[in-house]
């Protein structure tokens, strides 16, 4: 079997390429485990006939799309380049996959709905954006589901892992030069740590899941609880001040309610995604 990844080199494809590494060395299931790379320098998703050549050359079986502009704020003022690399990338990717017959696994966001739901969403739940980056990521599901037969979407959130800039880093970064920090309290989330993600994908890969999953650490918590959590367990004495989102500007518009029902992923597979806080320790403890 071969599988290829896009942004092989982001926080969650590392986790994934490190994964498919372990996977194709440890079992003879697995020996025919066959992983290629496609780094941004090798494969630029925007560009149609590139992303075309790349996979008809490779003639992949599955290809997983980690490959996004993920710069929320950013993608505000830099719409071309989010709507090029959120939505028509994964368009060209899923066309490439169709023509070769390949299964693809691509990855979203909570982000696609409004936030105001009174519990945590399920999949079919109307989607509503608030954001550049949101809307083009809706657009991006949109386009896995009409250019390819064969899809896994999995929409996830609040993301942190070892290879990339993410909110438990700015934290313990912030808490080496502050003595006070003020942290919103009304947006909530499920923090979920990509290596458990890379994980549950590699389960809903292996069981043919189709579709789409929503996958998130289990638990949720707001910002503020998030930030204190960390604080607290690594022994920082940070004075945290509550706050409102309202009173914390920022280019995008973000969901207040980011908490994602993953029933589908324990009824599909029998996994069950360990709770936020155990895997914010198993990452703290590998740092
Ligand atoms: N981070 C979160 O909190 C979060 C939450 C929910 C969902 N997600 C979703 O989860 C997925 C993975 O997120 P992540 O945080 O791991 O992302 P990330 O660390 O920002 O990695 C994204 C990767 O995409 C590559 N890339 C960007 N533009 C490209 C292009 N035109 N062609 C090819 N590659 C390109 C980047 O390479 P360069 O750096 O070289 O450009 C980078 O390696 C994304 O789909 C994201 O939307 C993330």
């Amino acid at each position: 079997m071969k599988i290829l990844i896009t942004g092989p080199h982001g926080m969650l494809g590392t986790d994934i390429i490190n994964l498919l590494r372990k996977e194709a060395a440890s079992s003879t299931h697995n020996k025919d485990l066959k992983v290629i790379e496609a780094p941004h320098e090798e494969l630029d998703i925007t560009l149609e006939d590139e992303v075309s050549n790349f996979i008809s050359r490779h003639t992949p079986d599955i290809i997983i799309n980690c490959a996004a502009y993920t710069n929320v704020d950013k993608c505000e003022t830099e719409r071309e380049k989010a709507f090029k690399v959120n939505a028509l990338g994964p368009k060209y990717i899923a066309a490439a996959a169709k023509e070769c017959g390949a299964r693809i696994i691509h990855i979203s966001t909570d982000f696609v709905f409004d936030g105001n739901s009174e519990r945590p969403y399920v999949e079919e739940d109307q989607t509503k954006p608030l954001s550049e980056y949101a809307r083009t990521k809706l657009e991006g599901e949109k386009n896995i589901q009409d250019y390819c037969n064969s899809f896994l979407i999995v929409r996830t959130s609040w993301l942190f892992g070892h290879h990339g800039a993410n909110f438990v880093k700015k934290m313990l970064e912030l808490a080496g030069h502050k003595k006070e920090l003020s942290i919103v309290t009304d947006e909530t989330g499920s923090p979920t740590y990509t290596t458990d993600l890379a994980e549950a994908l590699w389960i809903l890969i292996e069981k043919g899941c189709e579709g789409i999953f929503h996958v998130s650490n289990e638990g949720y918590c707001s910002r503020y609880e998030w930030a204190k959590y960390i604080f607290e367990t690594q022994g920082y004495n940070i004075k945290v001040n509550p706050i409102k989102s309202s009173q914390y500007k920022r280019p995008a518009k973000v969901p207040l309610n980011s908490t994602l029902n993953c029933q589908k992923l324990t009824t599909s597979t029998g996994m069950r995604m360990r709770p936020w806080q155990e895997a914010l320790s198993a990452y703290l403890n590998k740092q």
